[in-house]
């Protein structure tokens, strides 16, 4: 588990995810129909690597997976993540979800967005609003003090009156000096419930689906998609706790 020693740390964590966010904000205008996912792969690259860091999804595994082939997350309708980059074009009307991490002279970011190209239907609208609230409404509950189970229950506190489906297969997590770092923050309440406290970084990351929230994994070993085929959304940011305060170090990009 991340716990941070000093000041150097938090503000080494704190500048990966500075960059993180600018790096979005420079890409979410080109997320527009007609564009392929692969293209946007390929900006993603280059930015970071022109701003001196290091995309850490690039040649990551999870759990025995090959390594992941891009720097960037593309996850469009039905996929709920892991989505990788290909020749695919946005479509108008799609919701696609990116989600990326930058590694800053050894400090990890974690962010994710899901962006409506051109004009969704009002399901989906509501889908992604709801979503992003329950990022808030989980962020929120990140206290120091307070058990991490707060969190999962606030996320599924806002989610519930939607009747949309809650991914339990993947969580958000510790984050900041590797990816994946102890502990797990679900977005139901199971599982490990260790109190929060100073020096703790993590990334929350409710992945909220119309229908179902059972998902299947496909051949490629990575793309995660809805079992029902219905649209999924996802909202991230890496938040810190110290000195008794919880900070959301990623910036917002709605
Ligand atoms: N960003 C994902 C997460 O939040 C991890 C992506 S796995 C990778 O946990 F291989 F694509 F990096
Ligand atoms: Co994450």
């Amino acid at each position: 588990m991340i716990r941070l020693k000093n000041e150097k740390q938090i503000d080494g964590i704190r500048k990966s995810c500075k960059l993180l966010s600018a790096m979005y904000r420079e890409l979410i205008p080109l997320v527009k129909p007609g564009i392929q996912t692969i293209e946007i792969d390929q900006w993603v690259q280059s930015w970071i690597k022109k701003a001196g860091g290091k995309p850490v999804f690039l040649g990551y595994s999870l759990k025995g997976t090959p390594p992941y082939p891009a720097a960037i997350c593309i996850s469009i309708n039905d996929e709920v993540i892991h989505g990788i980059p290909s020749k695919r074009r946005i479509h108008e009307g799609d919701l696609v979800s990116l989600d990326c991490g930058i590694d800053l002279g050894g400090f990890i970011s974690d962010q994710a967005v899901s962006i409506e190209a051109g004009k969704v239907s009002e399901e989906v609208k509501k889908l992604n609003k709801a979503t992003n609230e329950s990022l808030y409404k989980g962020i929120s509950a990140a206290k120091s003090g307070d058990r991490l189970l707060q969190i999962s229950r606030a996320v599924e506190n806002h989610i519930k009156p939607f009747k949309f489906g809650i991914v339990h297969e993947y969580c958000g997590h510790g984050v900041g000096l590797a990816l994946h770092e102890d502990p797990s923050v679900p977005n139901t309440p199971h599982g490990a419930n260790p109190k929060m406290s100073n020096g703790m970084v993590l990334a929350i990351e409710p992945m909220i689906n119309i229908g179902t929230g059972k998902i299947n994994v496909l051949d490629d070993h990575w793309t995660v998609v809805t079992a029902d085929k219905k649209v999924s959304a996802h909202w991230e940011h890496t938040i810190a706790i110290f000195d008794g305060k919880t900070e959301i170090l990623t910036d917002r990009l709605e």
